[in-house]
């Protein structure tokens, strides 16, 4: 074998233990009996020992020593596998054994304390432990490194390669923009939307969401679709990428969107090509991508008039019950309502991203330590009040909403922004390359559309960064402009506002 076909070798060896552990925590959320879950506990986390010990293994250290002298064998492609590769090697022997073990406890401590806390309506009860989480998450950011700032280093988890130096510049967009925008909004008419909330048949919700994951492209004979709590994607490889949804029957939005939106992302993992199984080829480029991918369907598709031009009649005739006196216009209007909340994941997708600005704020300053978590419940409340003028009646409503932060997942909530922010742009881009796309998809054919993420995005895995993938598709890095004249265009209609002068 040569070094690189070893290499292959045991990453793919790493991909089967990894992807073990999806197919028993997919199981866990979606089949598993109430009495499976202690010893089913055990098997991940035997699975997840397995899993760190082959990823820091001083075998796989020297190979990759070895491959790096030989780079000049590699070809390109090659190259950029082991770089990405020697990387999360490098990353993960900086960490002492004391520390991870110190983390995952402090992690487990911290969900019981978050689940306790917001169960109770009580922040105090919930902040003793985030500290620690806190404190430790510092710790990791000297562990780790960063040239700028200290949550460069936690970013670089979700995001590689995103800079808190950017997303002060990006959110700072936001804020400017962004709030002005729903405040125009907010002066004008709202929509109305009440037949969202009439009673929709479960078995004909299930039956219509897999039409619509069928029209995006989704491949049945390489996944399936199933019922869970909240929502999600799990890959076992791109030929097994599962989905689940979840139904009310008395808010038709909860399975549409999260259909559409988990549909998204099965897109992109079962674009990988099967070659590339356990290669950083055959996985996602970072976070912000793969919500790019969820986004552009959930919102700039799935969220338009063409797809509903497409797909409305058969809805009508579905639940002709609760639609057939609205017209196709006034259904379209309803779904892209826009109205500040307390909740980020009811959030519509422009007051969305003040939610997550508020969170980026926040742990910016926790990681930084310009605030401490005993002023976590007013920063955020004050901050709710700032962008989204509303009180906050609760920290269960308020600050404790999120599992993110009792799981130590600081860096994370950008990448939800991120997501929007990088598919308007990418559909500003593929309106521009195929002509009549919005043509095609009010016919149904959402071919093109997918054909030109495939070709695209899809393929490529984390062959090209973020920003390389950006820059190369669209000619330029993440611009706030794509999406504030998306939102800008969509929502002018929607609200009757004035024309825009920009
Ligand atoms: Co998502």
């Amino acid at each position: 074998m040569t070094l690189y076909e070893q290499y292959t070798d045991k990453l793919r060896r790493i991909a089967d233990v990894n992807h073990s552990i999806a197919v028993l925590s997919w199981d866990q959320e979606t089949q598993l009996p109430t009495k499976g879950s202690a010893i089913r506990a055990q098997q991940l986390s035997t699975l997840a020992g397995i899993s760190y010990e082959l990823t820091v293994s001083k075998e796989l250290g020297d190979l990759l020593q070895q491959l790096q002298a030989n780079a000049n064998t590699l070809t390109e492609e090659q190259r950029r596998n082991v770089a990405h590769t020697v990387k999360l090697y490098n990353k993960k022997q900086k960490y002492s054994k004391e520390f991870v073990i110190e983390l995952s406890r402090t992690t487990s401590e911290c969900f019981q304390a978050w689940r306790k806390a917001k169960a109770a309506n009580d922040f105090s009860l919930f902040a003793p432990s985030l500290e620690k989480m806190v404190d430790l998450k510092r710790q990791e950011c000297e562990i780790i490194g960063y040239d700028d700032h200290p949550y460069d280093a936690l970013l670089d988890e979700y995001e590689a390669g995103e800079k808190t130096a950017n997303l002060n510049v990006l959110f700072a967009d936001v804020r400017r923009q962004l709030v002005e925008f729903v405040k125009e909004i907010s002066d004008h008419e709202q929509v109305a939307s009440d037949w969202m909330y009439k009673h929709y048949n479960k078995d004909k919700q299930w039956n219509f969401g897999l039409e619509i994951l069928k029209q995006m492209g989704y491949d049945f004979q390489a996944g399936r679709q199933d019922v869970s709590a909240h929502p999600f994607t799990t890959s076992f490889g791109s030929t097994d990428v599962r989905v689940t949804t979840r139904i009310n029957e008395n808010d038709f939005h909860e399975m549409l969107w999260s259909c559409i939106h988990e549909g998204g992302h099965a897109l992109y993992e079962q674009g990988f090509k099967t070659e590339n199984y356990g290669l950083p080829a055959g996985e996602a480029i970072s976070l912000g991508i793969h919500e790019s991918q969820s986004r552009l369907w959930e919102n700039n598709v799935g969220r338009s008039l063409p797809f509903w031009k497409a797909n409305y009649k058969n809805l009508q005739n579905i639940f002709p019950e609760n639609l057939n006196t609205i017209a196709l216009e006034s259904f379209y209007r309803s779904m892209n309502k826009v109205a500040p909340s307390l909740i980020r994941t009811n959030a519509d997708e422009l007051t969305y991203h003040f939610h997550i600005l508020v969170r980026f704020e926040i742990e910016k300053a926790l990681i930084e330590g310009s605030i401490e978590v005993k002023d976590l419940a007013n920063t955020w409340n004050q901050r709710y009040k700032e962008y989204l003028g509303i009180d906050v009646p609760s920290d269960a409503e308020g600050v404790l909403q999120d599992i993110h932060w009792s799981h130590g997942s600081f860096g994370y909530f950008p990448t939800y922004s991120l997501g929007s922010f990088y598919a308007a742009q990418f559909y500003h881009q593929a309106k521009q390359d195929i002509p009549n796309l919005e043509q095609a998809i009010a016919s149904g054919d959402m071919e093109p559309m997918f054909n030109w993420l495939r070709t695209n995005i899809h393929q490529h895995g984390k062959l090209f960064s973020a920003e390389e993938l950006c820059v190369r598709l669209t000619g330029e890095k993440l611009n706030f402009k794509y999406f504030m004249d998306y939102a800008r265009e969509k929502y002018a209609y929607i609200y009757n506002l004035a024309p825009s002068l920009s």
